[in-house]
């Protein structure tokens, strides 16, 4: 009989993130509907959130996060076998937001495709990733969360429009010895819950056509009140299941990286898992909600920031529309984060501008 090959681990080597350089302050949103910065502060948490260009797609956002992830790698485009690319909000329903990168990273030996699955869309990819350099499907893997949101938020709508905002991360994955790298990755759907958050037209169910574009039927619908208990109970309990699964609690977390959806929804999930604020990471207030982009554009900025040692334990957990939701769990390996050059400096938006811890 043949051996079974060893599974192997898998560990994340670069990371990078970019957001569009135009920022839509909360002031801004006292013009466009009823609302005050205040209201959105105490809320939200959020002050402001990055926008795209209008003649940038969610392809190009990521292109750069991407490149910079692979420059932090020490790896170029040749390398890349797979390409998991988590958006909502891709250029176009066809050809896949996935293969529009692939194509202008140039990297031609990669398999390309997306990832459906909302907020939680990276967590989905990381855990996927894991699995095919785990099985030796891939040995390098890179998996990108980007969102253009500004496309499909009703800038008439306060209950939607001051949450979301547009930009990208990416994560490259190498193979690592087992009990290094990503030790856990819990993944769940649960369509029943569908309506909570829903672009109600441009599909399959009900093509776009002149009745639900006067409808405003091609924008988010949100019920932003049933949702919020849901992300609470769903972060907090798939972060346990994937600690318990790596041998750890709450306790172990180094670093706790939590999609950025809400900052009261970060602070219920942080008091319910007993982590201190100094161990939790926030951004909100500088991007709003970036969906799948959340996680990795926050691992990049504390990658770079310092904030992550070799053998820190960090946690991921995401929800978010489908509904989905999930977690995973890491024991940090080391990404090197190589000098900027003109392709891949942070340029103005800046990503080293440090993370914010709550306290
Ligand atoms: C959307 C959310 C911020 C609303 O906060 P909330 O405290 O639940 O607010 P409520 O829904 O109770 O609304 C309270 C009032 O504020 C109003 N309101 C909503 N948005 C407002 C805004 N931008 N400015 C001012 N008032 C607003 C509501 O209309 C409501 O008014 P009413 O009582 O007259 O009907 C919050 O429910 C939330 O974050 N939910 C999770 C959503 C989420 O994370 N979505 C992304 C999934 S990844």
């Amino acid at each position: 009989m043949t051996p079974r090959p060893e599974v192997r681990g898998a560990t994340i080597v670069g990371t990078g993130m970019y957001v569009p350089e135009r920022v839509l302050t909360n002031r801004d949103f006292e013009a466009m509907v009823d609302t005050s910065d205040e209201w959105i502060l105490e809320r939200t948490g959020i002050r402001e959130r990055h926008i795209a260009a209008p003649d940038q797609a969610s392809s190009d956002l990521a292109l750069i996060a991407s490149r910079r992830a692979l420059a932090m790698a020490g790896l170029g485009p040749g390398d890349i076998d797979h390409i998991i690319l988590a958006t909502t909000t891709p250029d176009r329903i066809l050809p896949s937001c996935a293969c529009t990168l692939q194509h202008k990273l140039g990297a031609s030996g990669a398999v390309a495709y997306d990832m459906v699955a909302a907020c939680t869309g990276f967590i989905f990819g990381l855990g996927l990733g894991r699995s095919l350099v785990g099985s030796r499907t891939a040995d390098t893997v890179l998996v990108v969360g980007v969102e253009t949101l500004s496309r499909i938020v009703d800038y008439a709508d306060r209950n939607t429009c001051v949450l979301f905002g547009d930009g990208a991360g990416a994560a490259v994955l190498r193979p690592c010895e087992p009990g290094l790298g990503i030790l856990a990755t819990r993944m769940h759907s649960d369509g029943e819950l569908g309506d909570v958050l829903v672009v109600p037209a441009g599909g399959s169910a009900r093509p776009a056509s002149e009745q639900t574009v006067r409808a405003r039927e091609h924008y988010i619908r949100m019920q932003g009140k049933k949702l919020f208990p849901f992300a609470v109970r769903s972060m907090e309990d798939s972060l346990r299941e994937s600690l318990s699964e790596a041998g750890l609690t709450p306790a172990d977390l180094d670093l706790m990286i939590p999609h950025q959806a809400n900052m009261r929804i970060i602070d219920a999930v942080r008091d319910r898992l007993g982590v201190s604020r100094d161990r939790i990471l926030v951004n909100i207030e500088r991007y709003g909600n970036t969906s799948s982009a959340s996680i990795p554009i926050l691992l990049d900025e504390a990658v770079r920031a310092g904030r992550l040692k070799p053998g820190d334990v960090v946690g991921f957990s995401a929800f978010g529309g489908g509904v989905t939701w999930g977690s995973s769990v890491a024991r940090w390996t080391s990404a090197r984060v190589a000098p900027a050059t003109s392709e891949t400096s942070l340029g103005a938006a800046g990503a080293e501008a440090g993370v914010r811890r709550t306290a």
